[in-house]
């Protein structure tokens, strides 16, 4: 049996309970989707949990079901994405589950992949297994849990989060030598775990040219991932050069430079000779949508775009930036630093964004795309 049936809301709080488990395992779970699961019996205690740790480790219900000790009768396995039926790193889930005794399963969220989606819940149904699909609202966040997952097969292009950090007069440059940089510290660690669970950290040439950044994955973070994100930088006429950090670290993350088609040969060689990957794309307005196909192609589900205010316009004015990450921090500039206008659409789509607070910045975040 497999359908939408009503499940109790101390049901709900348990599905609900699925997707804070799957948090636990970003970063390290990129490129595969985060995933929780929680083994309940009949009346409703947690007798078991667990989440996907890491790429290539266990799925969450196998971890859940390897834990429980006795399978009373009556229980039910929760979890937040389908159950797959495919072998990948690991054996398909489905056939875990039916070995396991479980009778019931209750699912937040359908499989990203449409020659997929469906298979494993109709395997456990013809099993005997009871699968029960979660309401609506549930399955809708637990969608945008894993956005980039679920963007890359509906979308067919990753998905793109602008972030960016700028003061309170709205310049992300300070122009002063003895402040290096904009946010916080503790803002600085957050972006570590936003590259960390990113396919791909992109910039435009501009940023190369200003600030010469690493763009890596540092600190806390760097242990917690398999493979750094790969580096992109947005060329359009080659202007960048082998002595940047970013090409001189090339042995280390990958880098990527996107330009257009008739870009001069010379400089593209030195890029090339230098490990650096270049990619050309025709001229004209499909340029960023056309470059988000590439990424996804190469198995990019998440871009952070952390360019200058340039590029980041650019790809909110062609509807290609999803979500919105904003750190602002309690002083001015001088106007004359590089910045974004009062009138700036990516400043005005921070309106309603929700607020939270990371050291002294304030961080607005919102979500303009759903992926549905
Ligand atoms: N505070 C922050 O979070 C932050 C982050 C990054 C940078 N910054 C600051 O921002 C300043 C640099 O700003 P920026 O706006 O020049 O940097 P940027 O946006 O990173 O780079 C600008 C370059 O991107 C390319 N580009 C722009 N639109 C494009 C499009 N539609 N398609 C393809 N490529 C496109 C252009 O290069 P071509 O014309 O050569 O193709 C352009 O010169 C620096 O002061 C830097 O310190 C601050």
């Amino acid at each position: 049996m497999s359908g939408r049936a009503e499940i109790s809301p101390h049901e709900r709080a348990l599905l609900e309970q699925t997707l804070g488990l799957a948090e636990l395992g970003r970063p390290a779970a990129r490129p595969n989707p985060v995933v929780g699961a929680l083994v309940a019996a009949a009346d409703g205690t947690v007798l078991a949990t667990g989440y996907h740790r890491r790429y290539g480790e266990h799925h969450a219900e196998r971890v859940a079901l390897d834990a429980l000790e006795v399978l009373p009768p009556g229980a039910t396995l929760f979890v937040s994405l389908e159950p797959c039926a495919h072998r990948g790193k690991q054996p398909p889930c489905t056939d875990q589950v039916i070995a396991s005794g479980i009778r019931r399963v209750i699912i937040a969220s359908a499989d990203a992949n449409p020659r997929t989606a469906g298979q494993g819940p109709a395997r456990l149904a013809q099993a005997g297994v009871s699968v029960i699909w979660g309401p609506d609202d549930i399955a809708r966040r637990a969608v945008q849990q894993n956005a980039g997952f679920h963007a890359s097969h509906r979308w067919g292009r990753p998905y793109v989060t602008c972030k960016w950090a700028m003061t309170r007069n709205g310049r992300v440059a300070t122009g002063d030598p003895n402040r290096r940089w904009i946010s916080s510290p503790e803002s600085r660690e957050l972006v570590h775990y936003m590259r960390a669970g990113s396919g791909a950290v992109a910039v435009g040439v501009g940023t190369v040219l200003a600030d010469d950044p690493l763009l890596t994955v540092r600190g806390t973070m760097r242990d917690r991932i398999a493979n750094q994100p790969l580096r992109v930088v947005y060329d359009r006429s080659l202007r960048m050069t082998p002595d940047c950090q970013l090409v001189r670290s090339a042995d280390e993350a990958p880098v990527l430079v996107f330009c257009v088609e008739g870009a001069p040969d010379e400089a593209r060689n030195r890029l090339e000779r230098a490990g650096v990957e270049v990619v050309a794309l025709p001229h004209g307005p499909g340029f960023l949508a056309g470059s988000l196909e590439e990424l996804a192609a190469r198995g990019v589900n998440d871009v952070l775009l952390e360019a200058g205010p340039q590029l980041c316009e650019a790809f909110h004015a062609a509807s290609l930036v999803d979500a919105v990450t904003c750190f602002v921090a309690p002083f001015e500039a001088s106007p004359d630093q590089a910045g974004f206008s009062r009138s700036s659409p990516l400043v005005q789509a921070l309106q309603g964004g929700q607020r939270t607070s990371s050291g002294v910045d304030t961080v607005v975040i919102r979500v303009l795309h759903e992926v549905t």
